[in-house]
């Protein structure tokens, strides 16, 4: 059977950085993130008897045996739940640019455990599906969600899932990605395994117990201006871990610096919005509808080419496959 999902990529308000465990992928922290319209990987797996590897081409370029492990293992999680040993053919596109901080891995392994799990013949839970798209990749199990997830970062496999904590529609909230060029030089995976040689790192953890606590209230009060002080907070202790790490992890590039200088003026001068990164130098602008286009023509004038983004539907299943 072919199986197509559909899965968007989520910006994390209160992130995480760093594992207790990194084979599992449980997370040091509660996180939580919000699912992105506007952005989307689609991907459709077939199981097919002939085939002596799996073959997996993303955005229209095969991967050779090295870029394919990660896939592969992940291939094989799903193998092992439906019992079987048949090779899969996958493929997968991506409506946004790969491997630059815009969680091309989260909304990645969401498609692909969805699509996987339907084309082995498999029915699980979205709780249960959360906790295998997190092996593939951490952030990949609030992707399963929409609107606004919380992942629970727990002590066991079973334990470590996400949830939704408002649906899509909860909150006027726009997200201005803006595309700063450059790709990042260490990946997610790798700079979690570092995270515990910052001096800063316990107390960055002391301090995102109350950054989800305010910012889950926000979302619940519909409180936009709590919900983006605390991400960019959050966002900035993030980084402060990544760059007092050993060695020390730079993602920001100067056009990243230039932004984050852009959001503060444009919030002295009265128009709200806050900035939140990832591990990657692109930039994503928190703001409400009424402040968009401004913002936006705003960052144009830099020279940075946007994406608009609001919160959007969990991963999904289509018929319109890929091949
Ligand atoms: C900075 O979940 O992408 O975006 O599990 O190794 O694939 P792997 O890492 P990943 O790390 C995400 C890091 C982050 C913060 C966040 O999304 O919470």
């Amino acid at each position: 059977m072919k199986a197509t999902a559909i899965a968007r990529p989520n910006l994390a308000l209160v992130k995480y950085w760093g594992k207790l465990n990194q084979e599992l992928n449980l997370p040091l922290n509660n996180n939580i993130g919000i699912t992105q319209e506007g952005l989307e990987t689609k991907t459709t797996v077939e199981f097919l008897p002939e085939l002596k590897e799996d073959e997996i081409e993303i955005d229209r370029k095969v991967l050779d045996k090295e870029k394919a492990k990660k896939m592969v293992k992940h291939l094989d999680r799903i193998r092992k739940l439906a019992n079987f040993s048949t090779r899969a053919k996958v493929i997968s596109e991506n409506s946004f640019p790969g491997s630059a901080g815009l969680a091309s891995s989260a909304s990645g392994f969401a498609a692909l455990s969805y699509a996987g799990v339907k084309a082995a013949g498999l029915e699980l839970t979205k709780k249960e599906l959360s906790i295998l798209a997190r092996k593939g990749s951490g952030s990949a199990c609030r992707s399963i969600f929409g609107g606004f997830v919380e992942w629970v970062s727990g002590r066991t496999d079973g334990g470590s899932y996400s949830e939704q904590i408002a649906p899509p529609e909860q909150m006027d909230i726009k997200l201005l990605v803006c595309l700063v060029p450059g790709e990042k030089k260490v990946s997610s995976t790798e700079g979690h395994k570092i995270a515990d040689t910052s001096p800063l790192l316990k107390c960055r953890l002391s301090s995102t117990k109350e950054n989800l606590t305010k910012i889950r209230t926000g979302i619940l009060e519909k409180d936009f201006s709590t919900l983006g002080k605390y991400s960019e907070r959050d966002t900035i202790t993030m980084h402060a871990v990544m760059m007092s790490s050993s060695p020390p992890l730079f993602y920001w590039s100067p056009k990243t610096l230039e932004i984050i200088k852009k959001v503060i003026e444009l919030r002295e001068s009265g128009t709200e919005c806050y900035f939140s990164i990832d591990a990657g130098p692109k930039v994503h602008i928190l703001c409400e509808e009424k402040n968009l286009n401004e913002i936006n023509r705003e960052i144009k004038k830099s020279g940075i080419n946007t994406i608009i983004s609001s919160p959007g539907e969990g991963v999904e299943l289509t018929n319109k496959h890929l091949f």
